[in-house]
This record gives C-alpha cells, structure tokens and sequence, in this order.
C-alpha cells in the first residue's frame, strides 16, 4: 500500500439554529453588513451539546461510512482549541464511548488548521506503515470563547463537528503542504475577561476570541493560493484538472478572492458557511462529509483541502479520492 485514504466522513452539528437577525437582537449589527461582508446567514450554537458530544456522533458516523469498527482504529486524533476540559483529552473521549480500545489517543491544537494538521499526520503514520486506521475529528465550540458584546468576531463563528477514517491504499493523499507564523500570531489569538454566554447564560473569567481581521483577510487571501500552488508543483496536477476544492469557510469574500487569484472557477470551491458559519477546526472536516454524503464524488476524483487559521497557521493537501 503506497499511501493513506479517506475510507469515511461524518459530521454533527447542534440543534439550535442561530439567524443574523437573532444576533441583531444583542449586538449592534444587521443581516446585511453580515451576508455581504463574510456570505454567513445561519449558524449553529450549542446549548447542550459539547466537542465531546459532537465528536462521538461525527466519529460514529464516519466509522459506519469507512464500513469499520471502533476496534479496528490506532489512533485518534480530535483537532479543537475548545475541548470539554484539558485532561482527559477530547481523544480518549471519543476512544471511552466508541470502545476504541486499541487506539492511541491525542488532541491537536491548530486553531483553523487543526483537521488538516490531523489529517497530515494520519497520512504519514499510515503510509509509513506504522498504523493502519485512523480517525480525524475536527470539533469546535467557539461560541464558548466568543465575546458576545464584539460586533466584529461574534457574528462569525458557529458550533460543529466533522470527522474522517483513513486506512493504506494504492490510491489516496498525494501531496501535503502546511506551515505556521508564530511571529504573526497576534493577529487571532486568545485574551481573558468576565464574559457571558447569551445562550448558555454561563459568566466566567474566560478566553475569548480577539482578532484583527483585516490583518487574517489578507493573510488568507495570500495563504490559500500558496498551499494550492504548492500542491500542483509536487504533484505535476495542474489546479485546473481539480474536480473540488474545499476550502476553510471562513468568509465567502476570501474564498472568492482566492478563486480569482489563481483564475479558477468558484464553482470548483463548494461553500456551506452560510449555514454553519465559521466552525474553525471542524469547517473543512463538515463540508467534506457534506459533499461525500452527496455524492458529488466518484473514485478518481482529484481534490484539495486547504485551511489556515490561528497561529498562524496553514495547511492543506491534495487527494485522488478512493474510498469503496
Ligand atoms: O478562521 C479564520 C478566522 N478569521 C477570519 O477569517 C477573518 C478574516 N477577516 C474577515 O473576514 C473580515 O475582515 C471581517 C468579516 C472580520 C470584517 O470585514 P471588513 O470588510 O474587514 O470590515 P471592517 O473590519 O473593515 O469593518 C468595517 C466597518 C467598521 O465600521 P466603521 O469603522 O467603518 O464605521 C466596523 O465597526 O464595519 C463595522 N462592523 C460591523 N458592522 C455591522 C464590524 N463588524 C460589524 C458587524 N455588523 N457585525
């Protein structure tokens, strides 16, 4: 076996849906400023459900998809920056309630990026042929770290869950690209204040999301064609032969200015952030699902991923898709 695959996707996502207008009603700000400058229009906010929850759901979905048992994994790896707590890690979670017994069980913390962090390091486990299965879970609760009273990060993000199994095949991942700028780091990072939750009613002392995001934009837009073009010089696939290319869903306008830049077609990026808004590390991980489930895909199809995010931090890969 040459190199790793994605055998099989899920996703979760919590019950409450949360509309611009409904953000309206506790910040000063409105449907239109927030369609026209990110393409958002719902999001998902979680109440009862948690990373843990979400998770296991996502997991349990892509094993049945992979056609795998819970035993069959080596590994599990949960990409978030918002775990249920730090200790036990959100991995041996997922591993206690899926009965993973023979994984070993880890979380990433790569803001954005944290799913293709995951799903990198799955690869090189696999086709070094040192493991056999491993599940990616890319898993957010951002609205736990959001200051509700800023206008400019609460309207962005969402709640959610997206997860993938990869196992040895002849063909699969092709190509990796990734990288980080700690230097730059300041740009999204996290601050401490009392804040409160409008939808848990939860008050704490806590982190919270503080960006400068002119600054990210503009990152991003420079950031997504590198990875792309990276990908196409290691693999000789010029972007064009690409079927898809699922992108972080951060802002609708930064997918756009991507496209552009590198002269494709924006149907060839397919979106879902007006539904779930920005959901960080599971964004990729979910729109991924929600095109295998669509079955938009067939064996032989070349794709990209690419996200980029906090840290900074950017990564992606390109794949011919092989799964049954
Ligand atoms: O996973 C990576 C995470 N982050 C990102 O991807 C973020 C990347 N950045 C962006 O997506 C955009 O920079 C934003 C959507 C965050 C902001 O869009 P922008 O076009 O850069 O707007 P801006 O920050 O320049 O703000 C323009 C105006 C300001 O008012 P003034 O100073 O012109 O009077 C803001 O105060 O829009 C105001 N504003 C809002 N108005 C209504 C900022 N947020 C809002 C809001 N509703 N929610």
């Amino acid at each position: 076996m040459k190199t790793s695959a994605i055998l099989g996707t899920g996703s979760a996502l919590p019950a409450k849906v949360v509309s611009n207008d409904d953000l309206a009603k506790i910040v000063d700000t409105n449907d239109e400023w927030i369609r026209e400058r990110t393409g958002i229009v719902n999001r998902r906010i979680s109440v009862d459900e948690t990373v843990t929850t979400m998770s296991i759901e996502a997991a349990t979905k892509a094993l049945e998809d992979a056609k795998l048992s819970a035993k069959d994994l080596d590994l599990i790896i949960v990409a978030t920056i918002t775990p249920d707590g730090a200790m036990p890690n959100a991995a041996c979670k997922v591993q206690a309630a899926i009965g993973a017994t023979n994984a070993m069980c880890y979380d990433i913390n790569a803001a954005c990026s944290g799913f293709m962090y995951g799903l990198q390091t799955a690869h090189a486990f696999i086709s070094a042929g040192l493991l056999k299965h491993v599940l990616v879970v890319g898993a957010e609760t951002l609205s736990k770290i959001l200051d509700w009273n800023d206008r400019s990060t609460c309207v962005l993000f969402g709640d959610g869950a997206g997860a993938a199994v990869l196992g040895p095949s002849e063909n699969g991942i092709l190509a990796i690209e990734g990288g980080a700028d700690g230097v730059k780091g300041v740009a999204l990072m996290l601050g401490n204040r009392p804040l409160v939750n409008p939808y848990t009613k939860h008050e704490a002392v806590q982190p919270y999301v503080e960006m400068d995001g002119q600054a990210v934009f503009k990152f991003a837009v420079r950031t997504i064609p590198h990875i792309l073009n990276s990908l196409s010089e290691k693999t000789n696939i010029p972007l064009e032969d690409l079927d898809l290319i699922l992108l972080h869903q951060a802002n609708k306008r930064i997918i756009e200015a991507a496209a552009r830049r590198l002269k494709l077609s924006e149907d060839m990026f397919p979106m879902n952030l007006d539904k779930y808004g920005n959901t960080s590390a599971a964004s990729i991980a979910i729109l991924l699902d929600e095109v295998n489930k669509s079955g938009k895909l067939k064996n032989g199809d070349k794709i990209a991923l690419a996200g980029f995010g906090g840290g900074l931090t950017w990564a992606g890969l390109m794949l011919e898709w092989k799964k049954d």
